[in-house]
């Protein structure tokens, strides 16, 4: 029996978990903050349910095969209380978070080589604790090698399609200069559609030139026309639909702003790469909630 633990059983906490205790094999748990009796999904093709054990402190944690970090970026420290009381020999802990910095993050906790980062695609809204909504199947890449494919394994009997990349750094950056546009957003508390304002989408194609000549630095392979490419994306996105940055400060919950862009501005700053307009956003979204 593989012993699973996914720490932060929220929107994509909750989904992965209730798919991964489909199978037999595998004896799920989850740490959680808000206790729950049960997970109930609305997976794409109908109701899921699921009764993992249910931890709510670190103390009573013991050690498994695999455990696979759902937090928010911003919440590493009390993961890391976890961690220590759920890796142990051999053990492997897959990180599900957005941002760039997946292994470093957890790194005072755990040592890199146990660390499987990964680039996660699974909209998911929470409405109450233990309850998700998947909106869709979803896909997870995690790079190639023997802890990717272990953790690709997992997820066999589920429609979650999870595939390895021989260059997950690229696929990291790729996704954080989608979400460091969404900084635009948040800040006017408008949904996707304000792209289509040309002076709107110029500070975004800025926010994303930035994030691409950073992440070249840090030896992502990021095409010149991913700016354009950023906002066309918006701009094809239903209007009315609203990034987790701009939920979570329309709901007065902190947002993941340094892992979408204070991280473009302290790389930045380490390659001796200017990044205004990404420093700018973060002063300001972060006054927005002071
Ligand atoms: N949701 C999406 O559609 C989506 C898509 C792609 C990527 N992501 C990324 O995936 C990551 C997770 O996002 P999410 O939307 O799933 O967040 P979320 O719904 O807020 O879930 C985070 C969970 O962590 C729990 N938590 C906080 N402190 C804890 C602690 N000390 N011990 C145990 N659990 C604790 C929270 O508990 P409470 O129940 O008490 O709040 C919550 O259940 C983020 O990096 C996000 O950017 C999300």
């Amino acid at each position: 029996m593989t012993r699973i633990a996914v720490i932060g059983p929220g929107a994509v906490g909750g989904v992965v978990a209730a798919w991964l205790a489909q199978d037999p094999g595998l004896a799920v748990e989850v740490c959680a903050r808000t206790p729950f009796d049960r997970l109930e999904v609305e997976t794409p093709g109908g109701p899921l349910t699921a009764s993992p054990r249910v931890l709510t402190a670190p103390d009573h944690a013991s050690p498994v095969d695999w455990a696979i970090v759902t937090t928010k970026t911003y919440d590493a420290v009390v993961t890391g209380d976890w961690l220590a009381r759920l890796v142990g020999l051999g053990a492997r802990v897959a990180v599900l978070q957005n941002g760039v910095e997946h292994v470093e993050r957890f790194t005072p906790y755990v040592e890199a080589a146990r660390i499987t980062p990964a680039v996660v695609d699974i909209p998911a809204e929470r409405s109450a604790p233990g309850r998700v909504r998947q909106r869709r199947d979803g896909s997870i890449l995690v790079p190639d090698g023997a802890a990717g494919e272990a953790f690709a394994a997992l997820f066999a009997h589920t429609p979650i399609a999870v595939s390895t990349t021989a260059d997950f750094r690229t696929a990291a950056w790729k996704k954080l200069a989608l979400n460091c546009a969404g900084a635009v957003n948040a800040l006017t508390l408008k949904p996707a559609g304000v792209a289509r304002r040309e002076p709107v989408a110029e500070i975004m194609r800025a926010l994303v030139g930035e994030c691409v000549a950073v992440g070249r630095a840090e030896g992502a392979d990021l095409p010149s026309d991913l700016p354009e490419k950023v906002v066309e994306g918006y701009r094809a996105a239903p209007p009315d639909g609203i990034n987790s940055l701009h939920a979570d400060r329309a709901a007065g919950r902190p947002m993941e702003l340094d892992a979408r862009n204070g991280v473009i501005v302290r790389l930045g700053a380490r390659h001796g790469i200017a990044t205004p307009v990404n420093a700018m956003m973060v002063a300001l979204l972060e006054a927005a909630a002071g």
